[in-house]
Formats: structure tokens, sequence, C-alpha cells
């Protein structure tokens, strides 16, 4: 976007007040697709998943907040059989069938050193950087949170693009670490099956937790 950072931040001004004016809100068949009857899938049709669905995906997912702008979330996409065959030894028994049949599975880590890139993406704060470069735990914290947050965003961006998906922690994150992010500062976080679901293979809906269950009101 061209212009001054005065400009920019009129323009963002307006553009914010034009979508609270029109007051828009999710239709239903939207809060059906990503919430409501949307479901978590566990077989696959084998109907590949192209790589323009998957760019659609993330620069959906990436306009998520996170704090300070961190964006600390990396994804490998597990595609070829090679990598799969990488993947498969680190899976609990039940969950590979699942990884394999996918067109694609998502290996969802953050970056511990996410915070190197706070002057491009936190510009208001020339000095973001030191709140993490000498304090490991303020950067695993900050990496799990928004990396998690991330994740989150990503799965509802991949329904909102037509896919499908199946979250999976039933893995060891020590061997996809060592397999996959050895030497770097990438910790995987969680998996995420991608594709077009075999809506034969899922169960009845399990139970959510009410509003006055969970929720306060001070
Ligand atoms: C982060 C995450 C990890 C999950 N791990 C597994 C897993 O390892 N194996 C599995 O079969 N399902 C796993 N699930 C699926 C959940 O059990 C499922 O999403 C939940 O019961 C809700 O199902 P529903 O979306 O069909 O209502 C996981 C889901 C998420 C979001």
């Amino acid at each position: 976007m061209p212009g001054t950072t005065e400009q920019k931040d009129e323009q963002a001004r307006a553009q914010a007040k034009t979508l609270q004016d029109e007051a828009l809100q999710a239709d239903p068949n939207t809060l059906r697709l990503l919430f409501t009857e949307a479901r978590t899938h566990y077989g696959w049709q084998d109907r590949d998943v192209s790589e323009e669905t998957l760019r659609l995906l993330y620069d959906i997912a990436k306009m998520g907040p996170t704090s300070m702008n961190q964006q600390p979330m990396r994804v490998i996409f597990v595609r070829s059989a090679e990598a799969k065959n990488r993947l498969e030894p680190c899976l609990m028994p039940a969950n590979k069938p699942k990884m394999r049949t996918a067109p694609v599975t998502a290996i969802i880590a953050h970056d511990l050193n996410f915070w190197e890139e706070l002057p491009t993406v936190f510009p208001p704060n020339p000095d973001a950087q030191d709140i993490f470069r000498n304090n490991a735990t303020a950067a695993e914290i900050n990496a799990f949170r928004n990396g998690t947050l991330q994740g989150a965003y990503f799965m509802l961006a991949a329904r909102a693009v037509g896919l499908d998906i199946g979250g999976m922690s039933g893995f060891d994150n020590a061997k996809v670490d060592d397999e996959f992010f050895h030497g770097t500062s990438l910790k995987s976080n969680f998996l995420v099956n991608l594709g077009y679901a075999d809506t034969s293979k899922i169960f009845r809906r399990l139970p959510r937790l009410d509003y006055d269950a969970v929720c306060q009101t001070l």
C-alpha cells in the first residue's frame, strides 16, 4: 500500500469505519460451515488439495490477530510419500491411517526466534526485540500462545476455503522436532489433516459445555 504512515493510518480508519457501518454479521451458512455443523474428520477421499487452495487458506489465516503482531506460527505441509514416511513413526498408532489417507497433513509449529521479525511486523516499537532477545521464557510463552491461536485461525480458514480438517495432538512432539526441525528454532505444536472428508468415518457429535458452565460475568 503506497503512501505515508499517516495516510495509511487514515486509510485503515476509513476501512474500519466502513466495516462497522455495514454492521456485517456472519450469515447462517457461514456459521454452519465454520462452527455449528463443521466436524472433525478422520477419513479422506482420494482427492488432492491444490497448492492454490493452501495459499488461499494461509492468506486468510495470517490475518488473525496475534500479540504485537508476532505471527510465530510456521507450517510444514506434509504431502509427498517421502515426507509422510518421515512423519508416520512419530504418530500414535490410531492416528497413522488418518494422516496416511489425508492428502495433506500440516505440521503447525512456532518459531522461538519469531522476535527476529519484529522490526518488520511491529515497526511501531523499534525496541520490541529486546523484550525477547535475552528472555527465552518470554519468547517460549509468546511463541506457544500466539502460535496456537494462529493454528486455530488456520483450521477455521481451512474450513472457509472449503476444506475439511482433523486436528491431531496424538504424536511425539520431540520426535517430530528431531525429524523436521533439528538444529532450528522451530517447535511442533499440533497436526492438522486437510482434504475432502470421507464423511462415513465420523462419529456422533460430542457434547459442548454450556454457557453457564463456562462463562461468568462480573
Ligand atoms: C488440537 C487438536 C488435537 C486433536 N488430537 C486428536 C488426535 O490425536 N486424534 C484424534 O483422533 N482426534 C484428535 N482431535 C479431534 C478432537 O477429538 C475433536 O476435534 C473433538 O472431539 C471435536 O469433534 P467435532 O469437531 O467433530 O465436534 C484433536 C483435535 C484438536 C483440535
